[in-house]
């Protein structure tokens, strides 16, 4: 996720470029950059790390000139640096480019550009766009876009500008966000509605394969083949502080409703689908000599830690492979053993938590080979794994994770279906069916948060508890201690997790007429022992919510409410059942009067012990 920016107008570019970058930091920051066409010349400035950056490197000079492009960025291919940072442009450099979304197809354009004589200064999939434009441009910056297009695969919004054609901006979208602000005598795009908002509140919403062309005084809008299109225009109600959260209340609300696409975005790239469909990961290095490994090691902290006790099942399940899970504070500490076949999955948001590096560094010093599976590229867990599988969930805002637990969740099973795979413990037609099951997750996501209502409803009547308690097993438990971590970081209910067969050994104790159970339930081949241990719990007083399938009426009837989600494989069922609970903790935190996004005591990376 990145944010982008483009204006042509009466004024001076630069200052308000930066200015609507700024509304936009919240979607990447680990690099800037801006393009102005002054006097003739594009002139281009980046600087790698926040926007102040940028700012510091332009404040000697004046760069003069009317019209422009920006963009903030949250690194996918390529670390974080000048060299990567947009605008990207053509040899030349009278090409100009910025860009918010993955180009899938990168490689193989960019190898097709390298054979007609183009070198590359950046490791981005960006650059392959400004040099195709380039390519194609016979005077007609449009005409160049259109034909740019039809050789890019993946999603984009893209603004670009052209040397020789002042006066004129070329922006357009697919499956990435783009809004034109219409102002008078300027018109502006962005990302989103709040870079817009101190210059116009009448705002064009671009669809996929849309093309808009800015000029001083009006926009013109084509579809993909370049054939004019009518547009209506919209006027923005919302405040500044709500748009810069999509119009969602909170960060935390917006990043559940984000987690689709992020899904989708995670998943897409990753997947081949010419023949039979097939998973490739030569992306980060995975071929058939990490399948031999005697054993699989997962390694992190906090929500990442419950992704790795997904992980243990599925690599057992998947890959029959010996399989632990530890939290990393513990293992740094134990006196672990290793072997050189070994591998470890290290799993971390940030990429930045202490006691997840100094468990990596144990055991990469072991002769363990180290994979991380991270959201921030260039991070020092990025730097220092043998290989990185990127989440590519877009910068998470609000402390409690969501978007980022659920894309750690699908490039878990990535690895461990192809482990799987590649060990022949799964055959093709297997394969072929848990890719078919990942691919309608992100649509079977949105079917959960289309019924959010009933969550929140739930919630307005329970959100008093003092004590929840979350129960399952196997794969549900693990989700249970993701739920019960999500409610006591954000709503501080005194919220804990079990695996149910230990309902008997302890907490029964404590269970009575106070006490909400949340029963995860969606491991089918054990619904009678749930259906017992949520009968256990009901007869001492305790309100129960029970998450399942749609269709199932196994505890109808025993449970007070029951909560329905679409039906998958039980071992990818996670990515799903996790929803109602972040959903549950929000409503609840919101009901108690607390600020979800920034919960009392809580840092969003633990970078000291
Ligand atoms: C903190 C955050 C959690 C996160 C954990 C591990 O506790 O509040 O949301 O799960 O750190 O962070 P990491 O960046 O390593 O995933």
């Amino acid at each position: 996720m990145c944010g982008i920016v483009g204006y042509v107008g009466d004024k001076e570019a630069t200052p308000i470029l930066v200015n609507a970058l700024k509304k936009l930091e919240y979607r990447g920051y680990d690099s800037a950059g801006i393009a102005v066409l002054s006097e003739g010349s594009l002139v281009v400035r980046k600087a790698k790390g926040a926007l102040k950056f940028l700012e510091q490197r332009i404040s000697t000079e004046i760069i003069r000139g009317s019209m422009g492009i920006g963009h903030t960025r949250w690194a996918t291919h390529g670390e974080p640096s000048d060299a990567n940072s947009h605008p990207h442009t053509d040899v030349a450099g009278k090409i100009a480019v910025v860009h918010n979304g993955i180009i899938e197809n990168h490689a193989k354009l960019k190898s097709w550009l390298a054979s007609h004589g183009v070198s590359f200064r950046s490791q981005t999939d960006t650059e392959v766009i400004a040099h195709l434009i380039d390519f194609h441009y016979n005077g007609d910056i449009v005409e160049a876009v259109v034909e740019t297009l039809k050789r890019l695969e993946g999603s984009y919004a893209l603004a670009v500008i052209c040397e020789s054609e002042p006066g004129r901006i070329v922006a357009v979208r697919k499956d990435s966000p783009l809004v034109v602000g219409a102002g008078t005598g300027e018109n502006i795009i962005a990302s989103d509605v709040p870079a817009l908002l101190e210059y116009t509140r009448d705002v064009y919403y671009l669809q996929d394969r849309e093309i808009a062309v800015l000029y001083r005084d009006r926009v013109d809008f084509l579809d993909g083949d370049g054939a004019p299109v009518e547009k209506e225009l919209s006027h923005v109600e919302w405040d500044v502080a709500a748009a810069e959260k999509g119009g969602y209340e909170h960060f935390m609300l917006k990043e559940i409703h984000e987690q689709p696409k992020a899904l989708a975005d995670t998943l897409r790239a990753r997947i081949r689908a010419n023949g039979a469909k097939s998973i490739h990961l030569e992306e980060i290095g995975f071929d058939a000599s990490w399948a031999e490994a005697g054993r699989v090691m997962i390694t992190a902290c906090g929500t990442a830690w419950h992704a790795g006790v997904v992980g243990k099942y599925a690599f057992e399940r998947f890959a029959r492979i010996p399989t632990d899970v530890d939290i990393a504070s513990e293992y740094r500490y134990r006196s672990p053993l290793f072997n050189p076949k070994d591998i470890f999955i290290i799993i971390s948001q940030s990429g930045e938590t202490a006691d997840t590096l100094a468990a990596m560094r144990m055991a990469k010093k072991g002769g363990a080979r180290i994979i991380a599976i991270t959201n921030v590229v260039g991070s020092t867990l990025a730097r220092e794994a043998d290989l990185v599988m990127y989440t590519w969930a877009g910068p998470e805002i609000a402390v409690a994770s969501t978007k980022a637990f659920t894309t750690q969740l699908m490039c878990v099973y990535l690895i461990a279906l192809q482990f799987g795979y590649l060990r022949k413990t799964i055959d093709g037609e297997t394969l072929t069916r848990y890719i078919d099951a990942l691919e309608a997750i992100p649509g079977q996501a949105e079917r959960i948060l289309a019924n959010k209502g009933d969550i929140q409803r739930f919630a307005s009547l329970s959100f008093n508890k003092t004590k929840a308690f979350f129960m399952g097993r196997l794969f549900d438990f693990a989700i249970s201690l993701e739920s019960a971590l999500k409610l006591k970081e954000i709503s501080y209910t005194h919220s804990e997790a079990f695996a149910a067969g230990e309902l008997k050994h302890g907490p029964i104790a404590l269970v009575d007429d106070a006490t909400l159970v949340v029963a995860v339930c969606t491991q089918r081949a054990l619904f009678d022992k749930m259906d017992s241990n949520i009968k256990e719990v009901k007869a001492r007083g305790a309100t129960v919510l029970v998450i399942t399938y749609e269709g199932e009426s196994f505890f109808d009837g025993t449970a007070d409410e029951v909560f329905r989600i679409p039906p998958a494989p039980d071992e990818i069922t996670p990515i799903l059942s996790v929803i109602p609970s972040q959903l549950y903790a929000y409503y609840c935190s919101v009901q108690r009067g607390n600020d979800p996004d920034k919960p009392r005591n809580l840092a969003k990376s633990v970078t000291v012990e």
